[in-house]
């Protein structure tokens, strides 16, 4: 999943790296488009009157059909974006509908990354990202990646940067070797 949505982004070709690289690994993966799962900015009178948003519950859905979450994010002022910020939010609230559903990050695996056309790649991004997720319960792997410069490292769709493909393998690996107890 991205925590972009814009049409040329490149951390959504990043992210369609990683599901390329566990398919490649033998894993199973499911590409998330946020752009699918459209939903309102969290607000609690709306969740109060209406419950969670219907993409809402369908994302919660299959995350918890999921183990693990490779996420890739842009850096918006030294932070991870507010999409990414608002999905979670709404994700890691109850669902009144299905009161036994389990909620859905203490059950995750997460592994990070980031691009940007800056010298860190979007680095700072990760570090609250990371705190935030690790804070709900999602064991997020220490392996992580920024990619600096995405325009010299992407051809079309494709990560083309080998040092950058080689890095994110690591962390998808580290994210399939990880098990954590449910
Ligand atoms: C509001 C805003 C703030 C940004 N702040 C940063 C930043 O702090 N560091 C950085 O490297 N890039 C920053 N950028 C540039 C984005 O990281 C860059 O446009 C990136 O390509 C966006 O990701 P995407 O291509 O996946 O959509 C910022 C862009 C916007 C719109």
């Amino acid at each position: 999943m991205a925590g972009s949505i814009r049409q040329d982004s490149f951390n959504r070709k990043l992210a369609l790296t990683s599901v390329e690289l566990i398919k490649d690994m033998g894993g199973h993966a499911t590409w998330i488009d946020l752009a699918d799962f459209p939903m309102p900015l969290y607000n609690g009178d709306l969740e109060a009157s209406q419950g969670l948003p219907d993409n809402a519950a369908r994302l919660q859905t299959i995350f918890l059909e999921h183990d693990g979450l490779m996420l890739a994010s842009p850096e918006y002022n030294g932070f991870f974006t507010p999409l990414l910020k608002n999905t979670i939010d709404w994700l890691s609230r109850p669902n009144p509908e299905k009161q036994n559903q389990p909620r859905v990050f203490n059950h995750l695996v997460a592994g990070l990354s980031a691009t940007s056309g800056g010298r860190l790649g979007g680095l700072r991004g990760l570090i609250p990202l990371r705190t935030l997720l690790s804070g709900i319960g999602t064991t997020v792997v220490a392996t992580q990646l920024a990619v600096p410069e995405a325009q010299h490292k992407f051809q079309g769709e494709v990560l083309t940067d080998k040092e950058s493909r080689d890095q994110l393998a690591n962390v998808v690996k580290a994210v399939l070797a990880c098990e954590i107890h449910k």
